[in-house]
């Protein structure tokens, strides 16, 4: 097993510009400048403010049902056989995935700033209902920006937004995915600030964004490590595992091992149909250094620093950029990236439906992925801790349709011994034996 080297303390801040290293900053026009300097302050001031930190604690524990549970994942491990396997169950969280650990906390941010509209931008729609929901709890207007082709392999979450009283401004520009929606959130704020505050939904954009959300998020990870050391008997995986879409969550579990040297950061890309460029969203595969909604990173761009289409039967990994943070620990050999295709999701969402009685997000089943290729290759009091950041109930219409699409389905008997459902049956090597097979 790979050891990393000690961090560098200076590592886990940026500078006062909000870089890390060469990456993150602050690129925006020069409107936005005063806005972002305006949110900076605030945030700084607030957080470390005692009614502020008490009111955020109280409405995660009796609104939002933190902390959310560690639970030790029996069905998996035997049928992967190897390492131990630990999911953090985001998924249970209001809403259902870790979205709403930031977004309550930039609301409940934006109406101590005085602020009374919300604007955000949404891929999978579970930012945009986090936002939405928060909005609707503290009594603002919310307007999401979300792309059209989300909308339509999203749409229960469209009609969650509406329900919740936000508006859901369809965005029809570019690859109609979330990078579009992005722009057009930026593109209202800059007419907006005086009296609307941006939530954006991940650790990207400019300074001060990608610390902010890390640090809502963080609380992923230090519950994580306390839950472990009661249920492993220690508060650090060999492993710990998470899908990167922008990389929230990512970050907000890595955030709790940045310093532990044993601990192995492995973070999930999207490889979507396969790697040619236009194919997939592995920024650290096919990703060059640029700029991207306010942050210097890797970019999927061509030779010209164009944006490139990217793809992922996934709509929140559907992202040509990355965090900033990321690709400076990526080059601290902090974190290492892989990715898994569209394929492999799609036989980890089933497994772990199978294994475990657990629907995941299909952006955690890119996690769920890799667990399954590294779990058999390790000893059996290894730990793999993986975040679950979301639940699938959104994506039982893509899996459908993806699972049509191929063909390939087996009967499977219902544990009751009812009538024979037809659903795909995880194929590769751990298919065929063991707790996943159904029948
Ligand atoms: C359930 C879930 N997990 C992961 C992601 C990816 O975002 P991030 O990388 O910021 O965690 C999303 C984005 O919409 C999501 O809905």
């Amino acid at each position: 097993m790979k050891v990393r080297t000690p961090l560098a303390a200076a590592a886990l801040e940026p500078d006062e510009g909000g870089r890390y290293g060469v990456y993150g900053g602050r690129y925006a026009p020069e409107t936005l400048m005063a806005p972002l300097e305006e949110l900076s302050r605030a945030y700084d001031k607030l957080r470390r403010k005692r009614t502020f930190q008490r009111r955020l604690n109280h409405l995660l524990e009796h609104y939002v049902g933190r902390p959310t549970p560690l639970y030790f994942a029996e069905g998996l491990t035997e049928h992967l056989g190897g390492a131990r396997i630990y999911l953090k169950r985001e998924d249970l969280l209001h809403t259902g995935a870790h979205k709403i650990n930031n977004a309550l906390g930039q609301v409940l941010l934006a109406k101590e700033m005085g602020k009374t509209r919300i604007i955000a931008e949404t891929g999978a729609g579970q930012h945009g209902v986090a936002t939405a929901t928060a909005a609707a709890l503290l009594g603002l207007d919310c307007v999401v920006y979300m792309g059209e082709e989300d909308m339509r392999r999203q749409r229960l979450n469209v009609y969650r937004m509406q329900l919740l009283g936000a508006e859901v401004a369809a965005v029809d520009a570019g690859s109609r995915t979330l990078k579009d929606a992005i722009n057009e959130a930026f593109r209202d704020w800059v007419a907006s600030f005086a009296d609307t505050h941006y939530v954006l939904g991940t650790v990207t954009g400019p300074e001060p964004y990608p610390r902010m959300v890390r640090q809502f998020h963080s609380v992923i990870g230090s519950e994580a490590r306390r839950q472990l050391r009661r249920l492993a008997g220690t508060p650090d995986p060999d492993v710990a595992v998470a899908c990167v879409g922008g990389g929230s969550n990512a970050m907000g579990l890595f955030s709790a091992f940045l310093g532990q040297p044993d601990v192995l950061l492995v973070g999930v890309e999207a490889g979507g149909r396969g790697p040619e460029l236009g194919d997939h969203a592995a920024r650290f595969s096919g990703g060059t250094l640029g700029v991207l909604h306010g942050a210097r990173t890797l970019v999927l761009q061509d030779e010209e620093g164009q944006v490139v289409g990217t793809h992922s039967v996934s709509a929140g990994l559907d992202y040509p950029a990355v965090g900033p943070e990321h690709v400076f620990l990526h080059d601290q050999g902090q974190i290492e990236f892989t990715s898994a295709t569209d394929q492999e999701a799609i036989e980890g969402f089933h497994l772990l439906s199978a294994t475990e009685g657990i629907l995941p997000a299909l952006e955690s089943a890119h996690a769920i992925a890799e667990v399954t290729r590294r779990a058999p290759g390790m000893d059996g009091d290894q730990v793999i801790l993986v975040n679950l950041s979301g639940r699938g109930d959104k994506d039982v219409e893509s899996v459908l349709e993806y699972d049509a699409a191929s063909g390939d389905q087996v009967p499977v008997r219902r544990p009751s011994g009812g009538d024979s459902v037809s659903v795909r049956r995880p194929s590769g090597r751990h298919s065929g034996s063991g707790a996943g097979d159904a029948e």
